[in-house]
């Protein structure tokens, strides 16, 4: 049990490109819809007052993974970050654990990537001309960057960077380049696709926001309390979601669902509409709406790919290399 690599925010992050990750993430949905993964409820385990852990298992391609990780919202005051966790990456053969994680950084590309996979199925046939694909990033930080990052690789864009701390949206635009600027939360909703990745302490999105043809990835509203819409505009939306459990309970969808405006048979999994099991939607009617609440079997993916990068290195024997 001695000697397992641990891979830090950096290694991870320099291991997998926003590419791959988007990749890696549409193959983990497909995996999963085909029964080939395997992804047991996440399990919550409140830490009185100050937040809860959350166990995040999944299994696939050979390899198990754990993902243990937090939500302790006091933290910042205390100069901590919110959410902190490692990874445990197994062979599902043998049951050696192979590698230790940051969670953080693999966090941070799958739910980036995630807002690529379904902006890429969802969005394009609702968007008129091919080159019509302007973003709207609402919320500018840690996964609003990745987001905005995965969105620019896979094509889309340029955009509007918006958050109330106004030198994230500059730096974000900046960093992008290419036409992508910072703006308003009006000029961020006006685009095609608009990505909503804030606290969700308050609702960004309102009934009145929404146009035929408009995509909307609700990343930031992935516990219970949290919304970025408000009810009615969720309720008007054709709906999808990563997983129905999860979304019903502790994502964008909940508020609706609670107020019995959305049932299951309302909101379409995004593995459905990526196993072409269903259409995509013609976006001809109404704004297309995409609940991420964060899967265990994204994690597995990008975990999967910084290992084998690991691996692969010819500068490394193995992923000890990477510790
Ligand atoms: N769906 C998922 O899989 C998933 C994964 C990770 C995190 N999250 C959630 O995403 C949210 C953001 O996480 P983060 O780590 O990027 O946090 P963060 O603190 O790094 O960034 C949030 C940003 O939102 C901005 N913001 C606050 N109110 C806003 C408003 N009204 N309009 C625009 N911007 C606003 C803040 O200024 C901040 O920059 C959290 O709720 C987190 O729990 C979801």
């Amino acid at each position: 049990m001695h000697g397992i690599p641990f891979l830090d925010y950096d290694a991870v992050i320099g291991a997998v490109s926003a590419k791959n990750a988007i990749a890696r993430t549409r193959e983990a949905f497909l995996r999963h819809r085909a029964g080939d993964w395997v992804m047991p409820a996440k399990v919550y385990l409140p830490s009185p007052p100050y937040g809860d852990f959350r166990a995040m298992p999944a299994l696939g391609d050979g390899y198990a993974m754990l993902k243990w990780i937090s939500s302790f919202p006091g933290n910042p005051a205390r100069g901590l970050p919110t959410v902190m966790g490692v990874i445990v990456l197994s062979d599902a053969q043998t049951s050696e654990p192979l590698a230790l994680l940051d969670a953080r950084s693999v966090t941070a590309l799958r739910t980036g990537a995630v807002a690529a996979v379904a902006a890429r199925a969802l969005a394009a046939r609702a968007l008129a001309p091919a080159g019509a694909r302007t973003c709207g990033i609402i919320g500018s930080g840690l996964h609003g960057a990745w987001a905005a990052r995965c969105l620019a690789a896979d094509g889309f864009g340029p955009g509007v960077c918006h958050d109330p701390r106004a030198e994230l949206a500059h730096a974000l635009a900046a960093e992008l380049g290419d036409g992508w600027r910072a703006g308003s939360l009006a000029d961020a909703l006006a685009c095609d696709v608009v990505t909503c990745v804030t606290p969700g302490s308050a609702p960004v999105v309102t009934a009145a926001d929404l146009r035929p043809g408009m995509h909307l990835n609700m990343l930031g509203a992935d516990g219970p309390g949290k919304a970025e819409a408000t009810i009615d505009a969720v309720a008007a939306c054709e709906l999808y979601c990563d997983e129905w459990a999860q979304a019903a309970h502790g994502g964008e969808l909940t508020g609706a669902v609670e107020a019995g405006l959305v049932g299951r048979g309302d909101v379409t999994d995004l593995g459905a509409v990526l196993a072409g099991e269903v259409a995509a939607p013609s976006g001809g009617e109404r704004a297309t709406l995409f609940d991420s609440t964060g899967l265990a079997i994204q994690d597995l993916a990008i975990a999967i790919a910084v290992y084998a990068a690991g691996m692969n290195s010819p500068t490394r024997s193995g992923p000890e290399g990477n510790a």
